[in-house]
């Protein structure tokens, strides 16, 4: 699937929670540094449609606040639940500035969360 590099945030500015939640032609993204550094997925939990944003993350895996499912932000391999895997943007960081390479097709209603 082709996508397009898009400027997020420069990374001096990340968040000190280490997360940060957006919407880039209106894919819900959320960018959230571990141990092992930046990653990018989709905002949605591969279950019931939740924000994972409103997630914990810990230990290179990120926790659905609604049941639990786990997923591992690198591979967005879905290490607690039998769900789906979690969907994942490729990330860099180019002359400071955090940058996320976003799909050129629209979300589908699976890509979508619930809560908006
Ligand atoms: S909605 Fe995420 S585990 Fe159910």
């Amino acid at each position: 699937m082709s996508g397009s590099w898009h400027e997020l945030i420069a990374e001096k500015d990340f968040p000190e929670e280490g997360k940060l939640a957006t919407k880039i032609k209106n894919w819900y993204v959320l960018v959230g540094r571990t141990e092992d550094g930046l990653f990018a997925v989709n905002d949605r939990c591969t279950h019931q449609a939740a924000l994972l944003s409103n997630g914990r993350i810990r230990r290179g895996m990120i926790m659905c606040p609604l049941h639990g499912a786990r997923f591992e932000v690198a591979t967005g391999v879905c290490v607690g639940g039998a769900y789906r895997d979690l969907r994942t943007f490729p990330l860099r960081v180019e002359a400071g500035m955090i940058e996320v390479c976003i799909p050129d097709i629209e979300p589908g209603m699976e890509d979508l969360p619930v809560a908006f």
